[in-house]
């Protein structure tokens, strides 16, 4: 039998949260432990630049990216682990899908409907002011990613599922024109409510601001989680686990028994002061031994980048082979 190919990218431009991790991070190196699996597993630096013009970011959030995805025990013997922007078949399968993807299904895209309503929210006269033909064409470089290494499954966060449900429609438009040469991938969506609530209350995002790092120093990290939104019911006072930040936060690092015993408690009256202690204590003991590696890591940036090379070959084995085989396929070819 095959192995099942499982594949998934972060952007970089930010400092990895607790949403990624839980989102992203945690289900991709779960899987990668299993043997009838071959994950990869990529920094999306060319999709960071559709948000971030800010050269010095793009870089710094590579090198946190990479050192946290090995913090976390990502075997690299197993996981082909590499750059996108080290991976140029990629950037080239991006124009081949850019020319059968329809314009209509880039319309429908989320993240450019949102952006569109926001303009049309704020009186503008231009419903497209602001938005670039990056943020526009984004699926389509994202259908890229997955397309070029034929994987079969995605695991992201409920945001992404259009992204590859977009990406199997392009896939099938070209296999469609110029034969099968895709695989049609399939979002796999964490369980634990993958969205993770913010400090305010809403989805954990750097869009929104409102992130806790996940190998924030613990001085800092118990700042932040007392900076978590609550209501104001008293100690004493039973309390709703469900839309509670601290409750869903400390669901998604916890075993069902643990989250029964906090349940009871909440029907109990804990008191926010004491909830906010619970889930710092909870999570940092969570995060200890990572975060230590994540800070040798950090110190050693030239360890990082040479596992990003030994990747980016690994990967290339594969696209530059199959980017042959595509420049074929569409008529891109040596005329003698
Ligand atoms: N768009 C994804 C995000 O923002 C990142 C990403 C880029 C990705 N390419 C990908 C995820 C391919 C999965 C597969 O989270």
């Amino acid at each position: 039998m095959s192995k099942a190919i499982v594949l998934t990218g972060i952007t970089t431009t930010g400092t990895p949260h607790l949403g990624n991790y839980v989102g992203a991070i945690r289900p991709a190196i779960a899987v990668s432990k299993d043997a009838n699996v071959m994950p990869f597993y990529f920094l999306a630096d060319y999709h960071a630049l559709i948000k971030c013009h800010e050269p010095a970011k793009v870089r710094q959030s590579s090198l946190e990216i990479a050192a946290t995805w090995l913090a976390l025990g990502l075997d690299t013997d197993n996981a082909v682990f590499y750059r996108q922007s080290d991976v140029p078949e990629i950037m080239e399968l991006s124009w081949m899908l850019t020319c059968v993807a329809a314009k209509g299904l880039m319309n429908r895209a989320h993240a450019y409907k949102a952006a569109v309503a926001e303009n049309e929210d704020g009186g503008e006269k231009d419903p497209d002011k602001g938005i670039t033909m990056g943020l526009f064409s984004y699926p389509i470089l994202m259908a890229a990613d997955i397309l070029m290494f034929k994987a079969n499954k995605i695991p992201v966060g409920k945001d992404q599922i259009q992204h590859i449900e977009m990406a199997r429609d392009i896939a099938g438009r070209f296999n469609h024109i110029y034969g099968e040469h895709f695989a049609l991938p399939e979002a796999v969506v964490a369980e634990h409510g993958a969205v993770l609530s913010g400090l305010d209350g809403r989805k954990m995002s750097k869009s929104y601001n409102n992130t806790i790092p996940l190998f924030e120093p613990e001085k800092k990290l118990r700042k932040l989680i007392n900076k978590i939104k609550t209501n104001s019911l008293e100690p004493g006072e039973p309390k709703d686990t469900e839309g509670c930040t601290l409750f869903s936060i400390y669901q998604a690092f916890a075993n069902p028994e643990e989250v029964a015993h906090i349940r009871q408690r909440y029907a109990e009256g804990i008191g926010w002061g004491e909830m906010k202690q619970v889930l710092f204590e909870h999570i940092n003991e969570h995060v200890a031994p990572a975060r230590e590696r994540y800070e040798a890591l950090m110190a050693s940036p030239a360890h990082i980048e040479q596992q990003l090379q030994e990747g980016a070959a690994k990967a290339r084995a594969i696209t530059v082979p199959f980017i042959k085989e595509l420049r074929a396929a569409v008529g891109i070819a040596p005329i003698a």
